[in-house]
């Protein structure tokens, strides 16, 4: 099983920002800790604070790969490209907020991706990635 991770603006300060919210673990830590934990899944993963660059990588892996879990971060609630591009690929495409957005500011409660994702994990700390892993593989 191949599964791409795309994340979006400012989480590649992961670890340093605003770690109340977000905790103080890195990225990169925490994929080495999902590739350990998930040996048979072939994950790649790409980070970018351009919009442009995020579309194009969803077009890219959205042929490539079983799966795609994304966290468009704050292009999420702002992204018609991000939302279009995901309804353009045959990949499923499942909704990743660290935070829970639902319980923050109502700027962020509004999606541009989940009406076009195959489901939401939202507010689970860095954990919502590895329940979107566990979500393709049926593991749950
Ligand atoms: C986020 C939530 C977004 O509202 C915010 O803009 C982010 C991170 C999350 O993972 O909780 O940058 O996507």
């Amino acid at each position: 099983m191949k599964i791409a991770i795309i994340n979006g603006p400012n989480l590649n300060l992961l670890g340093k920002r605003e770690t109340s919210i977000y905790g103080d673990n890195t990225f990169e830590t925490y994929l080495a800790a999902l590739e350990k934990e998930f040996p048979s899944v072939s994950f790649t993963y790409f980070q970018s604070n351009i919009e442009g660059e995020l579309i194009a990588q969803v077009q890219k892996d959205g042929f490539e790969v079983d799966g795609i879990l994304l966290n468009a971060a704050a292009y999420t609630h702002t992204s018609v490209g991000l939302h279009d591009a995901i309804k353009s690929i045959p990949a499923p495409v499942v909704e990743i907020h660290i935070s829970n957005t639902f319980a923050r500011e109502d700027f962020r409660h509004q999606s541009y991706i989940s009406g076009v994702a195959k489901g939401l994990i939202v507010g689970f700390g860095l954990d919502s990635y590895r329940l979107g892993v566990l979500s393709f593989l049926g593991e749950h």
